[in-house]
C-alpha cells in the first residue's frame, strides 16, 4: 500500500485573519455604533457586493493611485469578465446611486454601509489584506453642511465607543478651478529638489504629484515642510466651503487639526479631506505670552488613522456621466477595535454570566434544558458544562469562572420540582421551588452586578 504523503495543514491566505470569540464582539460593536449614529442623523443602510467590474474602480479611484496600480485582487470569469473584490467602499455606493436612481430621491440621499474589504498591501501592524470598514455617504449635495454632518457622525461614533481621545485632520484640495495652478507650483518646486527626492516619489512627481505630500521616508518629509500648501491656492468657492466647515465643527465643539500638507490616496477628492487620528501626546497648553491657547502642532498623532474621507464631487461624472456632489468618510474597524482593546473598553455591555448551571443524573440533565430556556427567556445569562457529569468536574469549572452562584439541579430536585442554590462565596446553599427560582433570580443578581 502507497505511503500517504505527509501534507502540511492548509493555513490563511496570508495578509487574511480569523477573527474569534470576543474579537467578533469588538468589529460588531464598532460596526453597529456608526450604524446607531448614522441612523438618527437620518442614514439609511446599504450592503454592495464583494465583487465588482475592475472598471468601477480603475478610473474613479485613479489609475495611478497605489490601490489600483498595486493591489487590487483582480480575476477573469470564465466569460472573460474583469471583475474586483473591492478595495473600498465609494465607488460601489455611487454606483448603487445611479443604479437604483437615486437622483429621484429627496437628497442628498444618506447611506451607512460595512463590510470586508481586500487590499494586496504588504501586512504590518494595522494593515491587512482583508480588513473591514464601515462607512457613510451623503450623496447629491453640495452644502458644506453635509461635510460637517458627516464629521458629526464619525466623532459621535468613536466617542460612543469610549474612544475620547480623537482628532480629525482636515485640509482641502480646491477643485478643478484652483487645483491646477497649486499643481503645476508644486511640480515646480519638487524639480527644483528632484535629486532629493525618494524612488517612489520620482514616479509620483510624473503620475500623481499630489502624492508627494503624503510620503513618510525621511527627505520627502523634510522637503515637504516648504512646498508649497493647497490652503494659499483656494479659490473663492472652495475658500467659501471650507471655511463653513471650520465654523461648523467650531461650533459643534468638535477638535480638529489643520494638516496644511493632507492629500487622501484616491485621485476622487476635491475640497474637504479628512483623517482621524487617535492623540498620543495632549496638545500643548500655552498659558503665558502672546501665544494664548492649544498649539496642536506639538499634539502627536498615532501614525496610521483611523478613518478618513473627504468630499468627492467629481465622482459621479466617471461612474454616472452626471455632477453628483457628495462627501462620504470610512472607519478601518480592524483598527478601531484594536485600539478599543489598548484601552481596555468592553467589546459589549456586561453579558458575563452569573449562574452556573450544575446538574447531576440523567432527569435533571433533561430538566436542565427546560430551566435554560426559562432563564433565557427572562434574559439571564447562565454557564454551563452539559457534557460533565460528575459534580466535581462542574464544580471545578464554576470556580474557574468566578461565577458567584451555583443553581444546582440532582435527581431529587429534578422529581420535587426544586433547585439548589449555593453561594459560591460562602457555601451556603438554600433549595427553592422552581416557579420561586424563576420569579426572584433577577432581582437576586443584583446584588453582584
Ligand atoms: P481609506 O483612507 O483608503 O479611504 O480607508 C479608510 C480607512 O480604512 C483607513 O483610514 C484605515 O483605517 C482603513 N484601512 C484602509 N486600508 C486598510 C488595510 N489594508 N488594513 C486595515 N485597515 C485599512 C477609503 O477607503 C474611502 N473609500 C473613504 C471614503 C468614503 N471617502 C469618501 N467616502
Amino acid at each position: 500500500m502507497a505511503k500517504p504523503i505527509k501534507k502540511e495543514p492548509v493555513m490563511s491566505v496570508k495578509g487574511m485573519h480569523d477573527i474569534m470569540f470576543d474579537d467578533v464582539h469588538y468589529v460588531e460593536r464598532v460596526m453597529k455604533e456608526v450604524r446607531r449614529v448614522a441612523e438618527f442623523y437620518g442614514f439609511q443602510p446599504i450592503t454592495t457586493p464583494h465583487l465588482e467590474k475592475t472598471e468601477l474602480f480603475e478610473r474613479p479611484l485613479g489609475e495611478e493611485s497605489d490601490v489600483v496600480e498595486k493591489q487590487m485582487y483582480n480575476l477573469r470569469t470564465r466569460g472573460g469578465d474583469k471583475l474586483s473584490l473591492r478595495p473600498e467602499g465609494t465607488a460601489s455606493v455611487m454606483r448603487a446611486y445611479f443604479e437604483h436612481g437615486m437622483q429621484s430621491l429627496p437628497q442628498p440621499v444618506k447611506l451607512v454601509y460595512g463590510g470586508s474589504f481586500f487590499r494586496h498591501e504588504t501586512p504590518q501592524q494595522g494593515r491587512f489584506r482583508e480588513f473591514r470598514q464601515v462607512g457613510v455617504e451623503i450623496i447629491g449635495d453640495d452644502d458644506a453642511i453635509n461635510d460637517a454632518i458627516s464629521i458629526r457622525v464619525l466623532f459621535s461614533a468613536l466617542q460612543g465607543l469610549g474612544l475620547k481621545d480623537i482628532v480629525i485632520n482636515v485640509n482641502s484640495l480646491g477643485d478643478r478651478v484652483c487645483r491646477p495652478a497649486f499643481r503645476k507650483e508644486l511640480l515646480a518646486y519638487y524639480k527644483r529638489h528632484f535629486n532629493q527626492l525618494c524612488k517612489d516619489c520620482k514616479q509620483r512627481f510624473k503620475d500623481n504629484p499630489l502624492r508627494l505630500l503624503d510620503c513618510k521616508e525621511e527627505t520627502c518629509v523634510a522637503l515637504r515642510k516648504d512646498a508649497p500648501q493647497m490652503m494659499d491656492h483656494l479659490c473663492e468657492v472652495c475658500k467659501k466651503h471650507f471655511s463653513e466647515v471650520l465654523e461648523y465643527l467650531d461650533e459643534m465643539g468638535i477638535p480638529y487639526f489643520l494638516d496644511v500638507h493632507l492629500v487622501r490616496g484616491f485621485d476622487y477628492y476635491s475640497k474637504t479631506v479628512f483623517e482621524v487620528f487617535e492623540i498620543m501626546s495632549p496638545p500643548q497648553v500655552v498659558e503665558e505670552g502672546d501665544e494664548q491657547g492649544v498649539k496642536p502642532e506639538v499634539a502627536t498623532f498615532t501614525k496610521i488613522a483611523l478613518g478618513g474621507g473627504g468630499r468627492y464631487d467629481d465622482l459621479g461624472e466617471l461612474i454616472g456621466n452626471r455632477k453628483i456632489p457628495a462627501v462620504g468618510w470610512a472607519l478601518g474597524v480592524d483598527r478601531v477595535a484594536e485600539l478599543m482593546k489598548k484601552k481596555s473598553i468592553k467589546s459589549r455591555p456586561e453579558t458575563h454570566p452569573k449562574l452556573f448551571l450544575i446538574q447531576l443524573g440523567p432527569a435533571a440533565k433533561k430538566k436542565s434544558l427546560v430551566l435554560m430556556e426559562e432563564l433565557r427567556k427572562i434574559g439571564v445569562p447562565i454557564a454551563h458544562s452539559l457534557s460533565k457529569d460528575s459534580l466535581r468536574a462542574q464544580l471545578n469549572i464554576v470556580s474557574k469562572l468566578e461565577i458567584p452562584l451555583a443553581v444546582i439541579l440532582g435527581q431529587k430536585e429534578a422529581l420535587d420540582g426544586t433547585v439548589g442554590v449555593r453561594s459560591m462565596e460562602t457555601g451556603i446553599q438554600e433549595t427553592l421551588p422552581m416557579d420561586k427560582f424563576i420569579g426572584t433570580i433577577k432581582s437576586r443578581l443584583k446584588e453582584f452586578s
